[in-house]
This record gives structure tokens, C-alpha cells and sequence, in this order.
């Protein structure tokens, strides 16, 4: 849509009764949105990585819900409620890894069971905009408490893109890196390309560029050589999900980065909101990962890279063990080092936040 302006903290938009997607599949050389007017387009556009990123597959998915409440009650006002289960159905199993899709449409399922007789689309897209609103204050919160732990001046490396495109606003791991630089902290920011799907070159880079914070990318297996030259003090990276122990979650490539820090004593930051904690899983080993088309590795830009017939493996997210983590900052608190019990602590709080009045963050 012409009329939208393309801003990292405005990937996610709901104008004229649409969602607005900022297609990150055409980042940074094309900066179109899509315009989604149902649940399976939003299921779709999630799978497809219209939109990506924990947070902001959740809140695609809570306005993916809003949506489907709009033509399940058109179609029938009696059964609505019984019909709409097959969309939420269809929105959970569009990606499997990121925690925050179920979180969100578990939320919006018990806000659909408290509604009343009526239009429940007013309701639903509070809610959905609830959701959102959260997770840019809760990203605002995690950025003051992570660049608190920053000392100036130092020098990160992150991995994929935790940033604005990745949530409602703002970013995880790149808010802590966008307060930290405003405190003058940081001088600069490598950033692994991300391969394969090129989170690091596509997007991040992209979201720093605009934002007047230079950038310097990298290869991935770049990161063993500048940690070793001493070129880095903190490592600092978004999550899909988090277990009960602190296991976390997040892109390929993350758990390699975690080793190579904890082997030259640079420390190392997962930044993530409660809502991507999944205090029923007790161990990272139960969490689901993702794997993609072998396709994505095997061509890049429309270009075949491997001789046609080569097999390849694509998971697209590992596990940290809890214990290569220096810091878990979340909007609830900090834990240095994650613990099972830190864990709970931080869900504790985070249901508690959501009972009192003013929310949460
Ligand atoms: O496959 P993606 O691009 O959805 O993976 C994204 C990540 O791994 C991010 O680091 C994570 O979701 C945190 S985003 C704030």
C-alpha cells in the first residue's frame, strides 16, 4: 500500500479494518506491505516470513484472530464461537518453534470465552492491540534493565534480527542495543549475516542503518576469530522460547556463539518478554524446532547455489543450555544467571502484572 511509510517499529499496522504486513521477504530492496483481510492469509503470511521474529508472529497471529472473528460471526451469529476454532487451529500451526504464537492466541481464545452475545470484533481488536502495545513498553523495559549491564564503551555482536521487524516496536535484543548506544555505550555493532535465510544482512542491518548506528556484518563463521582478537564484550540475542530451566531457543547458530563466547570470556545476553517463556517445558531439549525448505539453503535470490540432487539439512533454530547464559533480561527482571527458580520467579511476576491493573510491563 503506497500510502504507508515503511519504519522498523511500524511493521505491523491495522488501518481500514486490514492488517498491514511489512513483507520482510523483500527487505531492504522493496519496502511493500501486504494487505491481509483473513485468518488463513494471516496464517500464510506468518509461514511464508511476511512477517517473523517471536513477538511479531504472535501479534500477526492475535490480529489474525481478529479477523476470523470478523467472518465467522458475519457467517453465522449462533455459532461463531464453535467456528472460529478451526482458524486459531490453523494460525498455531503455522510456525512451530516461537512460543509467542500460542501465548498470543491463547490469550485472545480466553478473551473469545468471556465475550458476551455481539459484535466481537471491537473486543477482540482491543485485545489484539493490548497485545501489541505491551510488547513495545515491555521492549522499552528490557532495554533500560539490559543497557544497564552494559559499561562503556563496548562493543556487541548479535545474531539474526531481534529488533523492531521482530516485535511490536523497538526490539529485544536490539532495544537493549538502541539504549545502550543512546547512552553512548556502544560504538558499533557486528552483525552475523545469518545464514540462510539472512536476518543479519537483510534486516538488521537495515533496521541499525536507519537508526544511525553503525553496523559492521559479517559471515557467521566470522564471530570465532574477532572473539578471539578480544573485539567484543557482550553477545547479545533475541529467543523464540525458553524453558523452565533457562534453556533457550533462538536461530541456528546462536548455541555456536554461545560457546565461542563462554571460550573467550565475553559474555553473553538473551533478551526476550515473559510471554516467550514456556514454564511447561521443563528442558530446551523439549522444545520444538522449526526445520524449513532445504530450498532456502539451497538457492538464494533465485539462484541455485548447490549442484541440483545435493541433499541439505535446514533447522532453523538451536538450543543455549541455561548455563552458557550470563544474563536472561526480560520485562519482569533480570537473572544473571537464568535458574529454574529465577524462571519462575520472572512467570510469577509476569502473571501477577497481568492481573493488576496497570498490565503488564
Ligand atoms: O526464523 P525467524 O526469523 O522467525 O527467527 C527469529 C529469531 O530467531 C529471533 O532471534 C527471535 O525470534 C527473537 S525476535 C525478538
Amino acid at each position: 500500500m503506497q500510502s504507508l511509510s515503511a519504519h522498523p517499529d511500524h511493521a505491523i499496522l491495522w488501518r481500514e479494518n486490514r492488517l498491514y504486513l511489512l513483507d520482510q521477504r523483500q527487505l531492504p530492496a522493496r519496502e511493500t506491505f501486504l494487505a491481509l483481510e483473513t485468518a488463513p492469509e494471516t496464517a500464510r503470511a506468518i509461514r511464508d516470513m511476511v512477517v517473523r521474529g517471536a513477538p511479531a508472529i504472535g501479534i500477526a497471529a492475535a490480529y489474525g484472530v481478529v479477523l476470523a472473528a470478523r467472518a465467522r460471526y458475519e457467517a453465522s451469529k449462533a455459532r461463531w464461537k464453535q467456528e472460529i476454532a478451526a482458524d486459531l487451529e490453523q494460525l498455531a500451526a503455522a510456525r512451530p518453534t516461537a512460543v509467542n504464537l500460542f501465548w498470543a492466541l491463547r490469550r485472545m481464545n480466553r478473551r473469545i470465552a468471556d465475550l458476551a452475545a455481539g459484535d466481537p470484533v471491537p473486543h477482540l481488536l482491543a485485545e489484539a492491540q493490548a497485545i501489541h502495545r505491551e510488547d513495545r513498553e515491555a521492549n522499552r523495559r528490557m532495554g533500560e534493565l539490559g543497557a544497564a549491564l552494559i559499561r562503556s564503551p563496548s562493543a556487541v555482536l548479535t545474531h539474526c534480527n531481534a529488533g523492531a521487524l521482530a516485535t511490536g516496536g523497538y526490539g529485544t535484543a536490539l532495544g537493549v542495543i538502541r539504549s545502550a548506544f543512546a547512552q553512548g555505550k556502544i560504538p558499533r555493532v557486528y552483525v552475523d549475516e545469518t545464514r540462510p535465510w539472512l536476518q543479519g544482512s537483510r534486516l538488521t542491518a537495515w533496521e541499525l542503518q536507519r537508526s544511525d548506528i553503525p553496523v559492521v556484518l559479517q559471515a557467521e563463521g566470522a564471530a570465532a576469530s574477532l572473539l578471539a582478537q578480544g573485539a567484543v564484550d557482550w553477545v547479545i540475542v533475541g529467543a523464540d522460547r525458553i524453558a523452565a530451566n533457562g534453556d533457550v531457543a533462538n536461530k541456528i547458530g546462536t548455541y555456536g556463539l554461545a560457546l565461542l563466547a563462554r571460550h573467550h570470556g565475553v559474555r553473553f545476553m538473551v533478551v526476550a518478554p515473559t510471554s516467550t517463556i514456556d514454564g511447561a517445558l521443563a528442558r530446551g531439549a523439549d522444545i520444538p524446532i522449526e526445520t524449513r525448505d532445504p530450498e532456502e539453503l539451497l538457492r538464494c535470490g533465485g539462484q541455485r547455489l548447490a549442484p541440483a540432487g545435493v541433499a541439505a539439512r535446514n533447522p532453523v533454530f538451536d538450543v543455549t543450555p541455561a548455563e552458557y547464559i550470563d544474563a536472561l533480561v526480560t520485562e519482569q527482571g533480570v537473572l544473571t544467571p537464568p535458574s529454574p527458580a529465577g524462571v519462575e520467579s520472572l512467570l510469577k511476576r509476569a502473571e501477577g502484572a497481568a492481573k493488576s491493573p496497570q498490565g503488564s510491563a
